[in-house]
């Protein structure tokens, strides 16, 4: 049973004694130290190990990128740190505490004192793994900040959010919206999804492998891919053949950019009654969510995938398989330079 509502006295009592235990302590996060002492925070060392270990990152981070977006005291950025990652640690707020654990630890963590809203690849490159716990109901655009991640993410994003459910994988897709201070007395709670919802966000974000974990007193835990799984050892069909990538305003191949497209794939492939499940699009070599599919008659079919947001200007490369097949050729796109002043986000 939900306990956490909206609306609700016992729900606002519960956050008011959470800050006032905040407050008390000055830390969030516990942070043990190199001579093993540990500041005490809200959080133990125990709670936050356990909640990092609900996602599969690797024990050993050699050579990868670690984003951690929200990172307030720090823990888990430290914690990627102490795995061999080369780690970049973002908050809208400068937190001292974490600019002291940084000091007390000698870390080369990146610091960033940034929104949500002004990642960019262009600004802070793209990384292996990207860490958004605890900050997607914090956001006034939950879908827009998670296409936002996932173009920063180059394999997985591990997102952990509040949902309304206790884990429904299959319930209802609806998301509440708290106007005010409806949700614990806070005035930064946006959105309380269900966790079906939180599913199909991060799928229409862009991640196309979408796998929930635990979900603990309503905090989901979702790993979102990039990649499709590889294809099959042992095809059973042949390689659809891509025969275009359509812009579906003009039927060009060219899509400016900063406006909301549809490309439509049109191919043959001699597998009878595709669906949408069937499909493995990519672009530039990432996987994307199919939209639609539709037999054109004969061994004609069209699939039709929303053009992810933030794509950099040139030419870019479509291809696809089915589940039972090797790739396709690939056909090229052109992403244009927006014509038009940028949407404001
Ligand atoms: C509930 S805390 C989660 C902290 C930590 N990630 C964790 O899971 O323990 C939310 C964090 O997100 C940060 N945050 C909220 N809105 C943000 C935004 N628009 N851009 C960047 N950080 C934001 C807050 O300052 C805070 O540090």
């Amino acid at each position: 049973m939900a306990w956490l509502k909206a609306g609700d006295d016992k729900s606002t009592k519960w956050v008011k004694e959470q800050i006032d235990i905040l407050n008390q302590k000055g830390w969030y996060h516990s942070i043990q130290l190199p001579d093993g002492q540990v500041i005490e925070g809200v959080q133990p060392i125990d709670h936050l190990k356990a909640r990092i270990a609900r996602f599969p990152i690797p024990e050993d981070l050699s050579g990868k990128r670690v984003l951690d977006v929200g990172a307030w005291d720090g823990w888990f950025s430290f914690e990627m740190e102490r795995r061999g990652a080369e780690v970049m640690a973002v908050d809208c707020i400068d937190f001292e505490k974490f600019r002291i654990a940084h000091h007390l630890l000698g870390s080369k963590v990146d610091y960033r004192v940034l929104d949500v809203d002004e990642l960019a690849p262009a600004t802070c490159g793209r990384f292996d793994i990207v860490l958004f716990l605890g900050v997607l109901y914090h956001l006034r655009h939950p879908l827009l900040s998670l296409e936002r991640i996932c173009q920063l993410t180059r394999e997985m994003a591990a997102v952990e959010s509040f949902v309304i459910d206790d884990g429904l994988e299959a319930g209802p897709i609806a998301m509440e919206f708290y106007e005010t201070d409806d949700l614990g007395g806070q005035t930064d709670n946006w959105y309380g999804p269900t966790t079906a919802c939180l599913l199909a966000l991060c799928r229409s974000a862009g991640f196309v492998r979408v796998e929930l974990g635990e979900v603990v007193k309503q905090r989901a835990h979702v790993a979102c891919y990039r990649h499709w799984e590889p294809p099959p050892l042992h095809p059973t069909s042949a390689p659809p053949v891509l025969k275009a990538a359509a812009n579906n305003r003009d039927w060009t191949n060219r899509f400016p950019k900063n406006k909301d497209l549809y490309v439509c794939c049109f191919f043959t492939s001699a597998e009878p009654g595709l669906t949408m499940k069937d499909m493995r699009i990519e672009l530039d070599g990432y996987g994307v969510p199919a939209l639609s599919t539709a037999t054109q008659g004969n061994d004609g079919w069209q699939a039709n995938f929303w053009l992810p947001s933030g794509l950099d200007p040139g030419l870019h490369e479509v291809r696809l398989r089915t589940v039972n097949s090797l790739h396709s050729n690939a056909v090229p796109i052109e992403v244009l330079p927006a014509a038009n002043s940028p949407i404001p986000f």
